[in-house]
């Protein structure tokens, strides 16, 4: 977990491709990578119409503190990100980072289950990460409407990080998609389903559409496994200014999404 000071920091395009039907992988330069922790976020500016002011939040797949260097991997859903997706290489502009609060380790020990849907992957990537470094074992669920949205390239090097992992149990990556194109036909929760009914978890991570979320919240409380959840909402400002982002509380009341979040403890959420 992480809320260091959030700064604008310049970034410039080293990478910036097509990875699937509708979604970019792109990678940039910027000192924000030497600070930023797993499942936090960043506020980018693009460059091109002034009518389009708004920032775009994005997370991470991989930071490398060393080389400065951050890994994307986004949806082209509107103009701020279609200009993105036009930015070439070596094209500059501007971030606010890091932003919120990211993952944390489990606090008991045992496995953790990662399920992404959609571009939720990137913070689940990154978790994927945070937990190999710290030597915990994890098995993934990857869901998508078809196959050709499936990040292959990430797939593949999620396998070969659980691959490695020291563990008496055999380590499974599942993809699933709504329409059956690949792997598992069937909703993220299909292939959840299974692994925490014959697995023992100490945590379930998950990012992806909401109802999704909804759903593998429901599924981890009902097999008394914690779970986080990276919550999206509209943003404006990104670090706690415009009160924009509102998330309701189980409790009563609201938090911001970007500064409380985006990660929260699914009992916090009024699902
Ligand atoms: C903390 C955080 C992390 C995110 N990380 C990623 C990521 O790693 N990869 C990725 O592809 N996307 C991510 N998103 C979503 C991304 O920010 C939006 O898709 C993007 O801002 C859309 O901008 P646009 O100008 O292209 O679209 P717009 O023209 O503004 O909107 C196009 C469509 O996208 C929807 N949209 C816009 N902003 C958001 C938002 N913040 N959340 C949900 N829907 C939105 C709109 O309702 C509309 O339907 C993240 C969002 C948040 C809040
Ligand atoms: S985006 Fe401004 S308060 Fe959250």
């Amino acid at each position: 977990m992480g809320t260091a000071s959030v700064a604008e920091q310049e970034f410039s395009v080293l990478l910036n491709e097509q990875a699937a039907e509708g979604i970019w992988r792109a990678k940039i330069a910027t000192p924000v990578a030497a600070s930023i922790a797993s499942g936090q976020f960043m506020n980018l500016r693009v460059p091109g119409d002034g009518s389009h002011i708004l920032r775009i939040p994005l997370s991470f797949k991989h930071a490398d503190a060393k080389a400065n260097t951050i890994e994307l991997l986004y949806a082209v859903v509107g103009e701020g990100t279609k200009r993105l997706s036009q930015m070439r290489v070596g094209g500059v502009s501007t971030l606010v980072g890091p932003c919120g609060r990211g993952w944390w380790l489990p606090k008991t020990e045992g496995r953790a289950l990662l399920v992404a849907g959609g571009v939720g992957l990137p913070p689940i990537f990154a978790a994927a990460q945070q937990l190999a470094d710290a030597g915990i074992g994890f098995d993934v669920v990857v869901g998508n409407h078809t196959a050709e949205r499936h990040l292959v390239k990430e797939i593949d090097e999620l396998r070969s990080m659980t691959a490695g992992e020291v563990c008496d149990c055999e380590r499974r990556v599942v993809v699933c998609t709504d329409d059956g194109t690949l792997g598992l036909n069937g909703f993220t929760t299909d292939g959840m389903k299974e692994l925490i009914e014959t697995r023992a978890y100490a945590q379930v991570y998950t990012c992806g559409p909401n109802v999704m979320m909804a759903g593998v919240a429901k599924m981890a409380m009902e097999h008394g496994v914690a779970c986080q959840v990276s919550l999206e909402r509209m943003m404006g400002c990104g670090f706690g200014a415009c009160s924009c982002c509102n998330v309701a509380l189980a409790k009563g009341g609201y938090a911001l999404c970007c500064q409380d979040g985006p990660v929260f403890d699914a009992q916090e959420v009024a699902w």
